[in-house]
């Protein structure tokens, strides 16, 4: 089994670790290089993975490398991580917003590089990840990164790394608009009369209820409202209302405001 080692221990390497343990990878295969004792304690003791104080032993003999620290720490931790790398493994970066030649700069080589990028729900493996490499894998390394994401939920592969932007305005900012929208129909079932916790569970569970029927019906989410939509009922007044206000627009605006959000945090990484 290859070796995959982390650099940087903390809430997303934490994620991708335990649902890789819980789908079966050996945990004396993964190897964290995270600076606190506390991190590496917690690590080593969740998972049974082996932990370093080093970056340069936790990568010597990975396989595939995973870059999990913050952006703004991502340039000294790879510039000072590349001596150890001769050995080529793949390296994967997670971090929102560094493009694939920044991380070739800092590598200062001409290493496979992945860019992935999971969201929050990966902390309870329902995530989904979009992946970007214009490196050529070998089938088996691919089946690997697949296998790594798929074991935090959803994976899917783009083709341009432009589309990692709209990766980002859609799954990886997407569980906030869903919280945003869960917040309101909370609110306003409390102003319709109903007490707090039935509020709360109504909406949660509605939420979950659309979403596993949407995945595992295989019909289309225009498909399904129209099935729940009959003429003159009570669900076509309010999707009239919802339209009549610009729903649509008003998500195309949010959206296309977080990718020109993320396509600037790209161009600041850059220059
Ligand atoms: N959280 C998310 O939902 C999410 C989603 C998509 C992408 N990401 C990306 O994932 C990356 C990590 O985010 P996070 O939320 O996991 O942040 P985090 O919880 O703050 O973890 C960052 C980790 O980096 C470690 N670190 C700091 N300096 C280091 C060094 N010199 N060498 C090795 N490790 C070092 C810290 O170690 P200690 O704990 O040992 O101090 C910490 O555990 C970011 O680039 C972010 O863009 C996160």
């Amino acid at each position: 089994m290859s070796s995959i080692a982390f650099i940087g221990g903390g809430n997303m390497a934490s994620c991708i670790i335990g649902g890789m343990v819980a789908n079966g990878f050996d945990p004396q295969k993964i190897l964290v290089g995270t600076p606190s004792d506390n991190t590496r304690q917690r690590l080593a003791s969740s998972f049974g993975v082996k932990t370093f104080a080093d970056n340069h032993a936790a990568v010597a003999d990975a396989d595939v490398v995973v870059l999990a620290v913050k952006p703004k720490m991502m340039r000294e931790v790879v510039e000072s991580l590349a001596p150890a790398l001769s050995h080529q493994p793949i390296i994967i970066s997670v971090a929102a917003g560094i493009p694939v030649a920044a991380l070739e700069q800092w590598l200062d080589g001409s290493m496979a590089i992945v860019r992935a990028m999971p969201n929050t729900p990966s902390m309870v493996q329902s995530g989904a990840t979009g992946l970007y490499t214009r490196a050529t894998l070998p089938l088996e390394h691919r089946q690997l990164v697949d296998s790594m994401f798929e074991a935090i939920g959803y994976i899917c592969w783009v083709e341009e790394e432009a589309l990692i932007d709209a990766v980002i305005a859609v799954s990886g900012s997407g569980p906030a608009y869903f919280f945003l929208v869960l917040e309101a129909m909370q609110k306003i079932a409390q102003e319709l009369g109903l007490p707090k916790q039935t509020a709360e569970g109504l909406c949660l569970h509605t939420a979950l209820g659309a979403s596993r029927m949407a995945i595992e019906s295989g019909v289309t989410a225009a498909d399904l409202r129209k099935q729940v939509t009959s003429p003159g009922g009570t669900t076509q007044a309010a999707i009239n209302s919802f339209q009549q206000q610009g729903l649509e627009d008003m998500f195309r605006q949010a959206m296309t405001s977080a990718v020109d959000r993320a396509q600037t945090m790209s161009k600041d990484f850059s220059s």
